[in-house]
């Protein structure tokens, strides 16, 4: 169940989002939109603008756009519920209850509580730090140079030695047994029930990217096994998807973002200025931390511990911020073992200066390839660039593959024609006798004729919802069924139902999409303005698009055809013949009317 779409709507309308955004940009009128610079990435100069008369957001720079409910669900991280509610609040109005369904509700609730219960917890071991008996705790921390701004930052804290404490104090509260468990706060047995899991630990609340917290780790204060207990994952902690840090990180002004192993050197890194540090949450990288990561910056830097396990977490971290679309780099840190100890003996500058010598991803991963050969063997030698020509195989663009070529000749002194004779002839194999490269090729070929097709349904859209006043008169030539998309159909379909009943609006129309990367594709139609001015101009610009749009359109339900089909065929010829004629006479007089 969801919300009716007359009360989708009513929120939208009464949150201007100019209004909605100013609360979280700085904003300055330009003509008819508002610009700032854009909270999805890092930039200087703005590129994200907002339009009062669309009602809609979009940035030039990352391509993020939207309306007031997108923005939310992007900033915020809120469901699409989620992001009507606080709306809804924002501006009185009030919600029926009813829509909910009953499971989605109970969940709501139950998360809810879980966050309530993270928060009640944290703020007792924070207390406890700073109680008597958390001295030791605080001589600790304040040992391993942490200052109190610092640690009353990251929220740190102390769990005492009590082993049931938490239990009592949060018992006192009136939460049941039955929520405290799904907490992960606590340990259950038969002998002992239930009882706290952290005892006599520092505590480093774990907050997503909106500062709630969503569990804990705790470190032994000294040499104790294990050294680090993380709380389990729970209905709100996902270790996967949240990344430590990453709330004070996705606000500071550096160009991108380090990722490194501990959360004590997240916080030593903050504390010495380089505010851009996260860290994953005792596990390996995972594609979606990769893919929140992309979301605040366009670079990434590696810096994982100084041993063989840093490496190779390196190694596996590398294609999958490749594979999202991040520049990466990879710092070393030797000779010492982590970020926390290099900034303790050597201070911010000797770090800023390795941060500046990092190095290119790809001839980290080239470096660390050739460590396995035996160069001063002739057939290893020939083995490692055999192998360093596989890889520059796999760079696209060739300007690209050309440069990183040279620069690994002149790294591991080949001359740079050899070396392109083994790539050229590695393509050649592969394109001829295993066909490992041609049916690629040909997928890739596939792939982009389909993008033609689907750029073409999308410049039409614009069109459409950029001067409405055209669709009466392309009935005759467009129909649903050319958006082979199905989205673009959806959006289409719901245009034309606007245009039937007098009003196009964009900004209502995103309201139908509830997950946000389907807000973010259609909220991109609509952001392309088309910079024509004479009516001449704008005629024959607006028959390319309907042209090639149905050209492709048939062309794509031709090659679906059953061959028996001749019925279909026919239309199909007809459709043709109405096409070609179209070409030859132009559209008619009046369309702009
Ligand atoms: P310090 O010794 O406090 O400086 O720790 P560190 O930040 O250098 O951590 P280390 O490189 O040893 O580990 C990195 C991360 O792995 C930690 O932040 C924890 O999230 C996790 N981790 C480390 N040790 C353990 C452990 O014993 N158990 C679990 N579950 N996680 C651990
Ligand atoms: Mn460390």
């Amino acid at each position: 169940m969801r919300y009716s779409d007359d009360i989708i709507e009513e929120v939208r309308t009464r949150n201007d989002i100019v209004d909605v955004i100013s609360g979280y940009v700085k904003l300055q009128r330009r003509g008819s939109s508002y610009f700032g610079l854009c909270p999805f990435h890092n930039e200087k100069s703005p590129s994200f603008s907002v339009s009062p008369g669309k009602q809609m957001y979009y940035c030039f720079g990352c391509g993020a756009g939207g309306n007031v409910y997108t923005f939310l669900m992007e900033y915020e991280n809120y469901s699409f519920q989620e992001a009507v509610k606080a709306l809804a609040d924002r501006a009185g109005v009030r919600l029926p209850e009813i829509e909910y369904s009953r499971e989605a509700r109970a969940l709501a609730d139950r998360k809810a509580l879980l966050l309530e219960i993270n928060k009640q917890a944290a703020r007792y071991f924070y207390a406890k730090l700073r109680a008597p008996e958390g001295a030791a705790a605080m001589k600790y921390l304040t040992g391993r140079g942490l200052d109190d701004d610092t640690i009353r930052k990251f929220g740190l804290g102390y769990s005492d030695r009590y082993n049931n404490d938490l239990y009592r104090y949060l018992k006192k509260q009136n939460y049941t047994d039955e929520v405290l468990k799904e907490s992960g706060l606590f340990n259950i047995d038969e002998k002992r029930g239930i009882y706290d899991k952290f005892w006599n630990r520092v505590i480093f609340p774990i907050m997503d990217v909106n500062s709630r917290v969503i569990g804990f780790g705790g470190r032994v204060m000294g040499d104790g096994k294990p050294k680090y207990l993380n709380s389990p994952e729970t209905k709100i902690f996902d270790k996967s998807r949240n990344l430590y840090g990453l709330h004070a990180a996705r606000s500071s002004r550096r160009k991108n973002l380090i990722i490194c192993e501990g959360y004590m050197d997240v916080i030593s890194m903050h504390q010495a200025g380089f505010t851009n540090a996260v860290a994953s949450l005792g596990t390996a990288l995972t594609s979606q931390q990769a893919g929140l990561l992309k979301r605040y910056t366009d670079e990434v830097l590696i810096m994982y511990d100084s041993d063989d396990a840093g490496v190779r977490a390196a190694l596996r971290a590398i294609p999958m911020l490749r594979a999202v679309g991040l520049a990466t780099k990879v710092v070393s840190l030797k000779p010492h073992k982590d970020p926390d100890e290099f900034i303790r003996q050597e201070g911010k500058e000797a770090f800023e200066e390795r941060l500046q010598k990092a190095e290119n991803s790809f001839l980290f991963e080239i470096r660390i390839l050739q460590a396995g050969y035996d160069m001063a063997d002739p057939q290893g030698k020939s083995d490692f660039f055999h192998e360093v020509a596989a890889r520059l195989l796999k760079f696209e663009d060739e300007i690209e593959r050309n440069s990183y070529l040279e620069t690994v000749a002149r790294l591991y002194n080949v001359q740079a024609d050899m070396l392109r004779k083994l790539v050229n002839r590695l393509a050649l194999k592969g394109a001829g006798i295993s066909g490992i490269i041609e049916p690629k090729k040909s997928r890739e070929r596939k792939q982009e004729k389909e993008g033609g097709t689907e750029k073409a349904q999308k410049l039409m859209l614009t069109w459409m919802t950029s001067y409405p006043e055209i669709l009466g008169g392309l009935e005759k030539y467009i129909s649903p069924e050319d958006f082979t998309n199905p989205l673009y159909r959806q959006v289409a379909e719901m245009v034309e139902d606007q245009f039937r009943k007098g009003e196009v609006n964009p900004a209502r129309i995103i309201n139908h999409f509830e997950d946000s990367e389907q807000q973010k594709k259609v909220a991109a139609l609509f952001h392309e303005q088309i910079a024509l001015d004479t009516e001449a101009e704008k005629k024959k610009a607006l028959l390319d698009v309907v042209c090639n749009m149905k050209e492709s359109s048939i062309a794509g339900r031709l090659s679906g055809l059953d061959p028996t089909d001749l019925a279909g065929l026919q239309k199909l010829m007809e459709e043709k013949k109405k096409l070609e004629a179209l070409r030859r006479n132009g559209l008619p007089e009046g369309v702009f009317q």
